[in-house]
């Protein structure tokens, strides 16, 4: 099937690869032409383990374009995903300025003779957007054009998304139309995946409280966390204990630092902001805000009693992005953590496998040094803390850790660090929601 994706940032780049990966020809629009034209060259704008070579690949079969032509795409396909941003107005509530922008050009390009069309909306968007983007067509394009708009929203993750698309639990379209859902349901049929078939608006639903509800499961595991800090508890044991009832499950149970990124802070967000609209409030995601928020506050309260001051004391922080494989440090806990500790005048360092150079960027202002190397990151400091879930941090050679410490104290903000290693290399350790370890003397 010929496809259009119109926006090549995460979702759109991904998403527009895998489906040209299972046959489809996908053309990938979008109004950056250096953009544009670095992936026509095989530049990656991002970093997604196995993205680049199945970009490489696609594109030598033929079955992947990228172009600045979106009237062309229009006129040649069936079928055009939306997959551009919806960033936060201040106020929580969704900015929905560039859906609307690309549904008016879509709109103004469409004919009658041209046939049928499905316009999806790809992008996390409040619920009721597919209904205002179908107005918006309606308007703004010539009479008896033949058009349905769906909602099909993506539940990849950065970091595993090739393996997230295609392998995905769940596929879900949302329609009011037989006919648009008997066409995406082709789309779908190569991945092989249960196919969710619900009007437009559950759809617009299930994103918003899918993420919501996800990053409830980590609030509420960070709030166990603090329990089990004042009760000598052990969190990954009380996760284990409850994780194996199915009905709760295991994952996203993980005790940190918080959750970050580009979509569960907005998310959580747009989805308070539009149940208030709504005039059903969900007091339960402020709270879960709340928890995150205090999860951080907490940590730092905890390095600081370390410490005593923070003022010019040495600390050494691994992991800059959000979350592990990936460069992308859009709002990164670890980024706010390094923050706070330079604002308290600490000396930071910060090593990040592949979040060096956005980390840089985040972090314009701080003076935080940014090392190639993780030892060369703990050369002489007082506390290391470890903020990104990367595996090479929980694979890390400790004994060379100490070596270079001047204190050896490691906080473990990801719960990563086997503790009884770490104390076994002489170092003392401190972790989330478990008792502190200190070496024999
Ligand atoms: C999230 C969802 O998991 C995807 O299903 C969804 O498609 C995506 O948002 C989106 O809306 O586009 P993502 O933000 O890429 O994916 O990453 P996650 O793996 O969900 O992690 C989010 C944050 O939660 C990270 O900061 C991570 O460190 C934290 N986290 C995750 C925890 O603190 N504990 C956990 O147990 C899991």
């Amino acid at each position: 099937m010929n496809l259009a994706i119109i926006g090549t940032g995460y979702v759109g780049l991904t998403t527009g690869t895998c489906f040209a990966e299972v046959g489809h020809n996908v053309v990938c629009i979008d109004n950056n032409e250096v953009k544009v034209e670095s992936l026509r060259q095989g530049k990656m704008p991002i970093y997604e383990p196995d993205l680049e070579e199945m970009i490489v690949t696609n594109v030598s079969a033929g079955r992947l374009t990228f172009s600045t032509d979106l009237a062309a795409a229009v006129r040649d396909c069936e079928i055009i995903f939306i997959a551009v941003p919806t960033p936060p107005h201040d106020d929580g509530s969704v900015d929905l300025s560039y859906i609307e922008g690309v549904t008016r050009e879509i709109a103004s390009i469409l004919t009658p003779e041209m046939g049928y069309r499905v316009v999806v909306d790809k992008s996390t968007v409040p619920v009721s957007t597919g209904a205002k983007v179908y107005k918006v067509i309606e308007r703004y394009s010539h009479r008896g054009v033949d058009v349905d708009v769906v909602s099909n929203p993506e539940f990849l993750r950065e970091g595993s998304a090739v393996a997230d698309l295609l392998h995905p639990d769940r596929i879900v379209i949302g329609s009011d139309s037989q006919r648009a859902m008997d066409l995406m349901k082709r789309v779908y049929q190569p991945f092989n995946a249960p196919i969710v078939e619900v009007d437009l608006a559950s759809a617009e639903l299930i994103k918003h409280a899918a993420n919501s509800f996800l990053a409830l499961k980590i609030s509420y595991i960070n709030a166990v966390s603090a329990v089990c800090e004042k009760a000598g508890a052990d969190v990954e044991l009380v996760a284990m204990g409850i994780g194996m009832d199915k009905r709760i499950s295991r994952h996203f149970l993980n005790a940190g630092l918080g959750y970050g990124g580009s979509c569960f802070p907005k998310d959580v967000k747009g989805f308070i902001n539009v149940a208030e609209q709504l005039g059903a409030p969900m007091e339960i995601l402020k709270e879960v805000e709340r928890v995150n928020e205090a999860q951080l506050e907490r940590f730092v309260g905890r390095v600081r009693k370390k410490l005593w001051v923070l003022r010019n004391k040495r600390i050494a922080v691994w992991g800059i992005a959000f979350k592990q494989n990936t460069d992308d440090v859009r709002e990164s806990v670890a980024v706010k953590l390094i923050k706070r500790l330079c604002d308290e005048g600490a000396i930071v360092t910060a090593y990040d496998p592949k979040a060096a150079e956005t980390g840089a960027a985040a972090l314009q202002g701080y003076s935080v040094t940014i090392c190639d190397d993780m030892y060369d990151c703990v050369q002489d400091a007082e506390v290391l803390i470890v903020a990104t879930e990367w595996k090479q941090f929980a694979m890390a050679n400790l004994v060379k850790v100490r070596e270079r410490m001047r204190l050896p104290i490691i906080f473990d903000g990801r719960n990563i660090i086997h503790g009884e290693n770490a104390v076994h290399a002489g170092i003392e350790y401190h972790s989330i929601g478990r008792k502190n370890l200190y070496p024999n003397k």
